[in-house]
């Protein structure tokens, strides 16, 4: 980025951070009310602004601030609404949807019900392409959410029936039939507009929290649009002093990638965790890659053991995702040493995932259920 663009953003956070502490007032009972929390302009407005969430336990036992955002409290339950907001604004911008218009993505999960959410509220149709390995649970919300649904054999990346490519094709022949309105593939992996999502409201969000008070950052990737956008706020406006980690789990290529400084793509099992994990460096990934000052790379085992942590100490009932970003944050906390402040993304709630994560059945088939401890037992409340 340009010193000048820098420049910019440093000052723009600097008033960033100025005007979250202005525009936040004490009420009566000495509650601070942020105007964040105030009349938005539809479900829209109520997308991002989420809180950051000091973590006790963690934090007590490393000596740092462990802080983890709160995107369980977006509207469509998860980080992704920030994404979805984005690549519609995006194809408004450009001029490829007008009102009535037609929405397509590739999706399997969080996205799709951002997505869903963001163009009902806008008034778009929404249709969504899944591999049909999917849960009728989730073809099932999306349906009920207004989008239409084609669930398709489930092919690689690089086959033309793969769902992505048939979604292209769906949104290329409905603006040909409907120029009117137009039609958008919105293409969440490659579509740099999900990156600029965290660029100009994740990364703002928690340097203005944290009154720029902070030392790393880690989260995982899936399209990459988070880590990349937050990273590259981060850097700029901290001159570079803000450290950012890959979290990665098993079966993704990139914790290879980043440890052997891009020679390899390294992909060893896999993992239980959704939405995250990669077998690419994704366009929205690209810039940012070489930015990054390392990877930690956690096991399921980890990964289960701190989602049942998180609800006992915490309170927090967290997916999968979260609760590994939750693990690399301990672990990036314990690489810096005590006094530090380490954030990651609380990317989504349990709900979703609750059949699965607290079955007794389910944590033996993934030779998971001696990672909980005994005094965490009570929390499989499921057969
Ligand atoms: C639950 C969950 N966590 C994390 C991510 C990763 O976010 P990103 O796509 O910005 O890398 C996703 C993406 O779909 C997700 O659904």
């Amino acid at each position: 980025m340009a010193s000048a663009l820098r420049t910019s953003v440093r000052r723009l956070a600097t008033s960033a951070t100025r005007a979250a502490v202005a525009e936040s007032s004490v009420n009566p009972y000495g509650i601070r009310v942020s105007k964040a929390q105030g009349v938005v302009d539809t479900l829209v407005g109520a997308i991002g602004n989420t809180p950051l969430i000091r973590l006790k336990k963690l934090s007590d036992e490393t000596g740092c601030n462990v802080l983890g955002k709160a995107e369980f409290q977006n509207p469509g339950g998860s980080v992704k609404d920030r994404a979805a907001l984005y690549v519609v604004k995006d194809a408004e911008e450009r001029g490829l949807l007008k009102p009535g218009g037609t929405v397509v993505e590739g999706t399997a999960g969080n996205t799709g019900i951002g997505l869903a959410h963001v163009c009902r509220a806008k008034g778009y149709n929404l249709v969504i392409y899944m591999p049909n390995t999917q849960s009728q649970g989730k073809i099932d919300l999306l349906r009920l959410l207004g989008a239409e649904v084609y669930p398709v054999p489930a092919v690689a990346w690089e086959n033309p029936e793969n769902y992505n490519w048939q979604a292209k094709r769906h949104a290329e022949r409905v603006s040909k039939e409907d120029p009117e309105h137009g039609a958008v593939w919105t293409n969440q992996f490659d579509n740099v507009a999900n990156r600029r999502a965290h660029i100009e409201t994740t990364g703002p969000e928690i340097w203005a929290q944290t009154g720029g008070k902070l030392d790393a950052f880690t989260c995982a990737t899936g399209t990459g649009g988070t880590l990349a956008g937050v990273t590259r706020f981060l850097k700029d406006v901290s001159n570079g002093s803000v450290k950012s980690f890959l979290a990665d789990p098993p079966g993704s290529v990139l914790h290879s990638y980043i440890q052997s400084g891009g020679k390899l793509k390294e992909r060893s099992g896999g993992s239980i965790t959704e939405g995250i994990g990669q077998g690419r460096v994704t366009d929205n990934l690209k810039e940012e890659v070489n930015e990054l000052d390392g990877s930690v790379n956690i096991s399921d085992e980890k990964t289960i053991e701190m989602v049942y942590r998180c609800l006992d100490e915490e309170g927090l009932y967290l997916g999968a995702s979260s609760a590994m970003n939750v693990v690399a944050a301990k672990e990036v906390a314990e690489i810096l040493g005590p006094n530090h402040t380490v954030v990651t993304m609380l990317c989504d709630g349990a709900y979703r995932y609750a059949d699965r994560l607290f079955s007794e059945k389910w944590l033996k088939s993934k030779n998971l259920r001696d990672s909980i401890p005994t005094h965490l037992e009570k929390y499989i409340v499921l057969p």
